[in-house]
């Protein structure tokens, strides 16, 4: 039996990639999310570390792989008097809460003396940057992308894989409205593809990086975005 943990599988990406891992032969997928699955506030600085425990209990001590995908998008332009709190709060959701997630998942491999797979999902953003009111997301995602090839350096020989998955505009929740509300027209002229990226194609990637990826593959960046940032 494998047993995944996805954080933020309540909607869009999150419960997209739930469904794709659900679909796994002797597979248990735990979901989360703010108030469902097993519920934890990642804004909260303990909830991290709540979260892994009451996970490792619901599956009898063993996760083998991680799935760090909860996260906020939330504008804050610099005029705002709450400029260094959104920072802070965007960091300790994004950024912090995935490292402390991934800090645990690798000591109990560790302690196990077993390997396991992380995937973390960053954006697009971690190498285009993003809007002047999204410097904290930014900035977020860019050290996910770093953390995650940190980890799959320091402990590849043990096992432990890790990789990171960048989309771009991902079509989830009000589709058409938040598309409009994002210029239309416009934002499609950018993506050479035609079309956002759908929650099932992030799906398909991830599970694929958990389960047949090679492991010559860890410290991998997969790009989502229909060819809209090429690097
Ligand atoms: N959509 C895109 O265009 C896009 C592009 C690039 C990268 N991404 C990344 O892909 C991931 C998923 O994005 P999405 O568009 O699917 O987002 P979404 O539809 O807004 O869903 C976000 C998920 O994260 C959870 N979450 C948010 N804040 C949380 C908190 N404080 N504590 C616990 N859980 C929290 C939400 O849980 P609740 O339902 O409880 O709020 C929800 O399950 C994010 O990391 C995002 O940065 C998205």
């Amino acid at each position: 039996m494998t047993t995944i943990l996805v954080t933020g599988s309540s909607r869009g990406i999150g419960a997209a990639i739930a469904t794709a891992l659900g679909t796994l032969a002797d597979t248990t997928v735990l979901g989360h999310a703010t108030h469902s699955g097993i519920a934890a506030d990642l804004a909260q600085p303990d909830a991290a570390a709540r979260l892994w425990a009451e996970a490792l209990d619901r599956a009898g001590g063993v996760i083998d792989i991680l799935v760090n995908n909860a996260g906020i998008f939330e504008p804050s332009p610099l005029e705002a008097d709450d400029w260094s709190a959104n920072w802070a709060r965007t960091m300790q959701v994004n950024l912090t809460a995935s490292a402390e997630l991934c800090r645990l998942a690798v000591l109990h491999w560790q302690e196990r003396g077993v390997g396991g797979r992380i995937v973390n999902i960053a954006s697009r953003a971690a190498y285009r940057g993003d809007s002047p009111a999204h410097w904290h997301y930014a900035a977020s995602k860019g050290g996910m992308v770093a953390m995650t090839k940190t980890i799959a350096r320091g402990y590849a020989a043990q096992g432990i894989l890790a990789f990171a998955v960048c989309p771009g505009f991902t079509m989830t929740g009000m589709a058409d409205d938040y598309l409009a509300s994002r210029g239309g027209d416009k934002l499609l002229a950018d993506i050479p593809l035609g079309r956002v990226a759908s929650p099932e194609e992030v799906a398909a990637t991830v599970r694929f990086l958990c389960t047949d990826a090679p492991p010559s593959m860890t410290g991998a960046v997969l790009d989502i975005n229909g060819a809209s940032y090429v690097r």
